[in-house]
C-alpha cells in the first residue's frame, strides 16, 4: 500500500519526454502534423544540454567546397569503425541536407559566408571523395550552434501550440501487460503533484548518461533517465560499452572546448612542444576522429610527455588564429577558457584532457525512432507506443565512435523522422485504452520506497562510488582486468543503493529525491556499460582494449544488447545491418581504419 497521491490526469496523442534538440524537433514536427502533443521536461527547454553543443551540425551542403552526402556516409561508417547500421547512416546523411535547410528556414541564425550561405567548418574525420580530401561540412552558428537551435525550435514549437510541462520529472513509463507503452507518470517539481500523461506514443528524448562518470562535458542533468526507464520496463539497451571521450575537455573543469577550434586551425602539443598528432594520424593530424585523438593524447601523457606540473594534460593552441577569427568564430571558447582555465586564448594555450562526452549506445530504435526489442528471435520487433531519439537512442548511426557534429545532426534528422513516423501510426484524438484501476501501483510503490528510504548511505556517496569506478575502470584504454574488477565494483555499488537514505520527505522541490531517482536511472546503465565492455574482447572505435588491440570482424561485427535483470546484466547480440537503404549508396566494405 502506497502513500496516497493526488494524480492529475492528461490525455495526449503523443508525449515527448525531454526538450533538447531531439525532443524539440520531434515536438515541433508532431504539433505541425496536428497531433495533440505534450513535451515534459525536467529543465527549462533552452537549458537542455543541447545548449552546450558548440561546433556545429554536419550536412553535405557544399557551401564551402565540393561535397556529397555519400562522402558524408562513408566518413560516418568509417568513424563508426563499421559498427554503424549503413541503412540508418544513409538515411541520416541524405536527410541532413533538407533537415538543415529546414532549420535555416525556421530561423536558426547560422554564421554566413561572404555570399550569405550557411558557414561550414572542417571537423574531425570529415572528408571528400571517400577519404581523400578535407570536407568543410559542419554548419555553425559561431561556437554556439546548439544554443541557436534550441531557441529556434522552442519558439517554433510554441507557435505550433505544442504544450510544455516544464520542470516535470518523468518517473516511469506506463506499460500495459502486453508490453505496450501507454504513457508516462511525471512529477511536477514545483508543486509536488503527480501527473499521469496517457498517450498513444511516448518519445524518449532524455539525452545521455555522461554523469555516470566523474569528469564529463555533460551537464549535471545528463543522467540517462530514459535509459533507466527502459531498463525498468524490462527492455534492453544497445552498444552501451561505447563511450566517447572528447579530446578537449578543459583540464580540471571538464567543460567542452569545441573540435571547431581544431577545425579553424588550432592544434595540440605535448611538453616538448611537438605537434604529436602528426605521428599518430599523418594525414588528418589534429582532425583525426575523436577516439584516435583521445588515445594519442593519453599515450603522450602516459609516456611522460604531458604538460603542467604533473605532466598530466596537453596544450591546445589557438593563439596563432588571431583575435579577429577568435572573436568572430570562437567567442564562447575564449570566454570558457578565461572563466574555467584562467587563460587568454589570444596569448596562451588551453590546458585540455580527454573527457567523457557522448554515449554512442542507448535505446535501440529503427530509423523512424520506434524502439525495437529482441522478441521471439526477431531483434527488430517494434515496442508499440514507444520511441526514442537523440543521444538516448541508438539507431545505430554512430556505431563504435561518433564523428563530431553528427550529434546535432542525429537530433534533427531523427527527431524529425520520429514525428513523421508517429503521424503515420497515431490516429489523432483516438480514445485511450482502459487500464486496470491499480495500473500505477508499481510506479507509486517505487516512488514511496525511494522517498522514504532510510538507510545509511547518502545518495551523493553512492554516486561518488559509481563515478570513480566508471572513471577508473571504463576509461579511454581498458583491459580485461580493469573491466572485470569494474564489473564487481559496480555490482557492489548498485547493491549499496538498497541502503540509500533520502533525508527530505517532501514532494516540493525535493532535490534529494530527484538526485536519488537520477542515480537509480544511472546505476543500471553504469552496470551495463561495464559488463558489455568486459564481454567485448576486441578493440573497435571508442572501445580500446589493451589486451585485444585489434578489431575482430569475424567475431564482433555485432551490436551488444543488455538487460538489467535481478540486479545483474544479461547480454545478447544482434547483427549489424550489412546493407544500405537504396541503390544510391553501395555497402561500404570494412577495411582498416587509418587517418
Ligand atoms: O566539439 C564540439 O563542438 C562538439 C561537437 C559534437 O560533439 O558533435
Amino acid at each position: 500500500m502506497t502513500d496516497s497521491y493526488e494524480i492529475i490526469k492528461h490525455e495526449y496523442d503523443v508525449v515527448v519526454v525531454g526538450a533538447g534538440g531531439a525532443g524539440l524537433r520531434a515536438t515541433l514536427g508532431l504539433a505541425e502534423a496536428g497531433l495533440k502533443t505534450a513535451c515534459v521536461t525536467k529543465v527549462f527547454p533552452t537549458r537542455s544540454h543541447t545548449v552546450a553543443a558548440q561546433g556545429g551540425v554536419s550536412a553535405a551542403l557544399g557551401n564551402m567546397g565540393e561535397d556529397d552526402w555519400r562522402w558524408h556516409a562513408y566518413d560516418t561508417v568509417k568513424g563508426s569503425d563499421w559498427l554503424g547500421d549503413q541503412d540508418a547512416i544513409e538515411y541520416m546523411c541524405r536527410e541532413a541536407i533538407p533537415s538543415i535547410i529546414e532549420l535555416e528556414h525556421y530561423g536558426v541564425p547560422f554564421s554566413r559566408t561572404g555570399e550569405g550561405k550557411i558557414y561550414q567548418r572542417p571537423f574531425g574525420g570529415m572528408t571528400t571523395h571517400f577519404g581523400e580530401g578535407t570536407a568543410q561540412r559542419t554548419c555553425a552558428a559561431a561556437d554556439r550552434t546548439g544554443h541557436a537551435m534550441l531557441h529556434t525550435l522552442y519558439q517554433q514549437s510554441l507557435k505550433e501550440k505544442a504544450e510544455f510541462f516544464i520542470e516535470y520529472f518523468a518517473i516511469d513509463l506506463i506499460m500495459d501487460d502486453d508490453g505496450n507503452c501507454c504513457g508516462v507518470l511525471a512529477w511536477d517539481l514545483s508543486t509536488g503533484q503527480l501527473h499521469e500523461f496517457r498517450s498513444h506514443m511516448v518519445i524518449l528524448a532524455t539525452g545521455g548518461y555522461g554523469r555516470t562518470y566523474f569528469s564529463c562535458t555533460s551537464a549535471h542533468t545528463c543522467t540517462g533517465d530514459g535509459g533507466g526507464m527502459v531498463l525498468r520496463a524490462g527492455l534492453e539497451l544497445q552498444d552501451i560499452e561505447f563511450v566517447q571521450f572528447h579530446p578537449t575537455g578543459i583540464y580540471g573543469a571538464g567543460c567542452l572546448i569545441t573540435e571547431g577550434v581544431r577545425g579553424e586551425g588550432g592544434y595540440l602539443t605535448n611538453s616538448k612542444g611537438e605537434r604529436f598528432m602528426e605521428r599518430y594520424a599523418p594525414n588528418a593530424k589534429d582532425l583525426a576522429s575523436r577516439d584516435v585523438v583521445s588515445r594519442s593524447m593519453t599515450i603522450e601523457i602516459r609516456e611522460g610527455r604531458g604538460v603542467g606540473p604533473k605532466n598530466d594534460h596537453i596544450h591546445l593552441h589557438l593563439e596563432h588564429l588571431g583575435p579577429e577569427v577568435i572573436n568572430e568564430r570562437l567567442p564562447g571558447i575564449a570566454e570558457s577558457a578565461k572563466i574555467f582555465a584562467g587563460v587568454d586564448v589570444t596569448k596562451e594555450p588551453i590546458p585540455v584532457i580527454p573527457t567523457v562526452h557522448y554515449n554512442m549506445g542507448g535505446i535501440p530504435t529503427n530509423y523512424g525512432g520506434e524502439v525495437v526489442t529482441l522478441k521471439d528471435g526477431n531483434p527488430d520487433s517494434v515496442v508499440p507506443g514507444l520511441m526514442a531519439v537523440g543521444e538516448a537512442a541508438c539507431v545505430s548511426v554512430h556505431g563504435a565512435n561518433r564523428l563530431g557534429s553528427n550529434s546535432l545532426l542525429d537530433l534533427v534528422v531523427f527527431g524529425r523522422s520520429a514525428a513523421i513516423r508517429a503521424a503515420e501510426v497515431v490516429k489523432k484524438g483516438a480514445p485511450h485504452k482502459r487500464l486496470a484501476d491499480d495500473h500505477l501501483e508499481p510506479i507509486l510503490t517505487r516512488l514511496d520506497t525511494l522517498r522514504n528510504a532510510n538507510g545509511s548511505l547518502a545518495t551523493a556517496d553512492i554516486r561518488d562510488a559509481m563515478q570513480s569506478t566508471m572513471q577508473n575502470n571504463a576509461a579511454v584504454f581498458r583491459t580485461g582486468e580493469t573491466l572485470s574488477e569494474g564489473v564487481d565494483k559496480m555490482a557492489e555499488v548498485a547493491k549499496s543503493f538498497a541502503d540509500v537514505k533520502v533525508s527530505d520527505r517532501s514532494m516540493v522541490w525535493n532535490s534529494d529525491l530527484v538526485e536519488t531517482m537520477e542515480l537509480d536511472n544511472m546505476l543500471g546503465q553504469a552496470m551495463a556499460t561495464m559488463t558489455s565492455a568486459s564481454n567485448r574482447t576486441e578493440s573497435r572505435g571508442a572501445h580500446a582494449r589493451e589486451d585485444y588491440p585489434d578489431r575482430d570482424d569475424g567475431n564482433w561485427m555485432k551490436h551488444t544488447l543488455s538487460w538489467w535483470r535481478d540486479g545483474k546484466i544479461d547480454i545478447d547480440y544482434r547483427p549489424v545491418h550489412d546493407y544500405t537503404m537504396s541503390d544510391e549508396l553501395e555497402y561500404i566494405e570494412p577495411k582498416k581504419r587509418v587517418y
